[in-house]
C-alpha cells in the first residue's frame, strides 16, 4: 500500500456501512495507509471530482433498489454533473439483503454503474454483502479489502 492515503466515502441509513468502514480504517491506519472516512450526507461531488488519492465507497440500499437517502443528493448531482472520472481509481463494498431479491445491492451497484460511465478505473471487483446470510459485514469487508483491495492500492 504506497498510495498515500485512501478516501472512504459512506453510504449508509442505519450505520452498517459505516462500521465497515471504520474497520477497514483501522486495518488501513495499523498498516501505515492513512484514510479519510467522509460520510457522503456531508460532502459535496467536488470530493471526488478533486480527489488524487484511491476512493473507497460503502454504500447500502434503501428503498427499491436505491441509495441510502442520506446520499441521494450526492449521487442526484454526481449524475447530473456528469464530471470526467477518469483520474479516480476505486474499490466499493456494497450493502444489502437477497430478501430484496429483485433489488438485491442496488445502491452500491448504482454507485458502481455510475462512477464507471464517468469513466472511473475500479480496483478488484466490487463486494456485495447480503445481511440475510448471518456473516458480520465488517468481518466481511475487511477480509474482501485485504484479499482482494489492499494490494492494488
Ligand atoms: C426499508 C429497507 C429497504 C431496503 N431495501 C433494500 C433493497 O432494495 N435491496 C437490498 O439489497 N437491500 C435492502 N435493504 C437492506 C439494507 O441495505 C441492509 O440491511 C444494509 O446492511 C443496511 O446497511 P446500513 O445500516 O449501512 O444502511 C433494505 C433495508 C430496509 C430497512
Amino acid at each position: 500500500m504506497d498510495s498515500g492515503k485512501l478516501l472512504i466515502l459512506v453510504a449508509t441509513m442505519t450505520g452498517t456501512a459505516l462500521m465497515a468502514a471504520e474497520d477497514i480504517a483501522e486495518y488501513c491506519n495499523e498498516n501505515n495507509l492513512d484514510t479519510d472516512i467522509i460520510e457522503i450526507d456531508n460532502a459535496d461531488v467536488d470530493i471526488l471530482i478533486n480527489a488524487n488519492n484511491p476512493v473507497l465507497i460503502c454504500s447500502s440500499t434503501y428503498g427499491q433498489g436505491d441509495v441510502p437517502d442520506s446520499a441521494q443528493d450526492f449521487y442526484n448531482k454526481l449524475k447530473e454533473l456528469s464530471p470526467d472520472l477518469s483520474h479516480i481509481r476505486y474499490a466499493l463494498f456494497g450493502l444489502g439483503d437477497m430478501t430484496y431479491r429483485d433489488t438485491f445491492a442496488y445502491g452500491g451497484k448504482k454507485f458502481s454503474d455510475l462512477l464507471d460511465s464517468l469513466n472511473a478505473t475500479k480496483i478488484g471487483d466490487p463486494f456485495y454483502h447480503d445481511a440475510s446470510d448471518g456473516s458480520l459485514p465488517e468481518e466481511v469487508a475487511l477480509e474482501w479489502f485485504t484479499k482482494n483491495i489492499k494490494e492494488q492500492l
